[in-house]
């Protein structure tokens, strides 16, 4: 059944424009880059929220909206946030979230299949570090077009033209500076603007609690005021141009090339001049292909697919969200949809948007945005919904654990509420679960990209699925897919073990790496290959 069909025809006559507006998009960082900074920065920019501190989930820090989970409170972290969305001049943006600590889940990659660009943020003083690495990996497979933020310029870091080698070397992307400092790390006095040669003076401004005012001079006005500083940063420039750094919009779109701005996120600097940049270099939704090859053009009936499944948020309601987002069409709450793997009909009565613990209702939703669809225990992540006429979206990519941990009820006599929540947890993609024969069904194995992701299985368990466990962490470090005519020659091997997914996957469990190179000495022929999908 769909309501308000009038009303609907006409909005669906909008879905291009709407769509064009979309600017979905995700910060990859490693945790201390500045991205809570940088998000609250954003919203406050774009006069969504009236006061800073309303976003952030960092503890100690003025009032917290992401932190539903108890143990997210405890630890002052966001494990459960979804996306935010705000305008900016005649643009939507989704800014979608991705968990900002050590400890990162699949869930952290799986948003990068629902965002068009992404934003690398790094910190000036750090360089490239190892999350935003694993995280630019997947957007580099994904051919999602990344811009950069040097943040922090406010203090003393790294040499910005080492910042654009380092980037080169271990990316690969061309950078191409739209903006560049003036005076060094440290002594941030504002930046060239590369593609009008002026001056944007940075005027600090009090604790970040306000927009930040922008000064803007020519260049013989820079000249004079800040001396050898912009005579540096012009040489620089223009070595950059004579290198080749200048920005290109079809190798930044086809993930070549990264447009690089220079920012104080804390000080509200350089945010301005990324939203800029988001509306008017970053793409907007395309259609996407189905797993026909075909792709579902923007302006078809409704589909979407769940990127996100989020439980246990609010104790007292037991809600389950799946989030999904919109890939074609009009979202109108109330709309029953078809999930494509089930072929059952799924009522959208419950449509939310959430991000930290605010919820607003979402009532229409177009290419590009992300909804919560309360009573997502049908859903999978991954699973393709649509109106009228069918189409289905390839799998998410599962991507290698990392940590291991066999897990037990610690009450024998609850073994039935055990396997139901092992399973939902298995279904939400919270943990892969492995089993083999010789642990038998009592004891599988938990795998998971981050340790924290044993946390939340743990804490779900006992209060959601009240059947609390014992988790007993191996000492695996690397898992790769084999076949079954190797599992009895790996199984022999010391230090190896092979258990296998629901989904039929044999899993070799290594401590290290080294292990796997000498047991590929061993059996030179064995089946070991890295379980990343494509
Ligand atoms: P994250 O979400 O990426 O983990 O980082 P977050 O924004 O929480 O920032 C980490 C720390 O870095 C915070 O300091 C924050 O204030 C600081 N920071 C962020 N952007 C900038 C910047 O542009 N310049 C400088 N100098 N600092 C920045 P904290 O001491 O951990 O927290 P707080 O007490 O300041 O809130």
């Amino acid at each position: 059944m769909r309501h308000g069909t009038t009303s609907g025809a006409r909005q669906e006559t909008r879905v291009g424009p709407e769509a064009a507006r979309r600017r979905s998009f995700a910060v990859i960082s490693h945790p201390d880059a500045g991205k809570s900074t940088l998000t609250e920065a954003l919203v406050l920019h774009a006069h969504a929220i009236t006061e800073a501190g309303h976003i952030n989930g960092k503890s100690g820090r003025r009032h917290t909206v992401s932190d539903w989970m108890e143990m997210e409170q405890a630890r002052g972290i966001s494990i459960t946030s979804a996306s935010l969305q705000f305008s900016y001049r005649d643009a939507v943006i989704n800014l979608l979230d991705t968990p900002g600590h050590a400890d990162f889940s699949e869930d952290t990659y799986r948003v990068l299949s629902a965002v068009d660009a992404a934003v690398m943020l790094i910190d000036a003083a750090k360089g490239l570090e190892a999350q935003t690495m694993k995280l630019f990996a997947v957007c580099k497979h994904r051919g999602i077009p990344l811009l950069t933020v040097i943040n922090k310029w406010d203090r003393p870091g790294l040499d910005a033209l080492a910042l654009m080698d380092e980037i080169t070397e271990r990316t690969g992307l061309n950078p191409t500076p739209l903006t560049w400092p003036v005076g060094v790390a440290g002594d941030f006095r504002g930046v060239l603007d590369r593609r009008t040669g002026t001056y944007l003076r940075f005027t600090p401004s009090a604790g970040g609690a306000h927009v930040a005012p922008e000064e803007i001079l020519d260049p013989d006005a820079a000249a004079a005021r800040e001396g050898a500083a912009w005579t540096t940063a012009v040489e620089e420039s223009e070595l950059l141009g004579a290198s080749g750094a200048d920005h290109d919009t079809d190798s930044f779109l086809a993930g070549i090339s990264t447009p690089v701005l220079f920012a104080s996120a804390v000080r509200n600097f350089g945010v301005h001049a990324l939203l800029e940049v988001l509306v008017d270099l970053a793409p907007s939704p395309g259609p996407r292909t189905a797993v026909d090859g075909v792709p579902r053009a923007l302006d078809d009936p409704f589909s979407a697919f769940v990127f996100k499944m989020q439980a246990g948020m609010d104790t007292s309601h037991r809600d389950r969200l799946a989030f999904i987002r919109v890939c074609s069409g009009l979202f109108e709450r109330g709309m029953v949809v078809t999930s494509a793997r089930t072929g059952r009909p799924f009522a959208t009565k419950y449509a939310q948007q959430a991000f930290g613990r605010e919820r607003t209702v979402v009532d229409t939703a177009y290419p590009g945005d992300v909804v919560g669809l309360v009573n997502g225990s049908d859903l999978r992540v991954g699973d393709t919904l649509y109106l009228d006429r069918a189409v289905e979206y390839p799998p998410l990519p599962t991507f290698a654990p990392e940590h291991f941990a066999a897990v037990r009820a610690k009450d024998a006599g609850r073994y039935k509420q055990f396997r139901r929540g092992i399973a939902q947890l298995e279904a939400e993609g919270v943990v892969q679960v492995l089993r083999s024969d010789l642990r038998g069904d009592q004891a599988p194995v938990l795998a998971a990209v981050g340790p924290m992701q044993f946390e939340v299985a743990e804490h779900r368990m006992a209060t959601e699925f009240t059947s609390p466990v014992t988790l007993e962490r191996l000492s695996y470090t690397l898992a790769l897919r084999t076949t079954r005519e190797w599992v009895a020659a790996l199984d022999a091997e010391r230090g190896v073990e092979v258990l296998h997914r629901d989904d039929g996957v044999m899993l070799a469990l290594f401590p290290d790496s080294w292990r796997v190179t000498s047991v590929r000495r061993n059996h030179p022929g064995a089946v070991l290959e890295p379980p990343v999908a494509a």
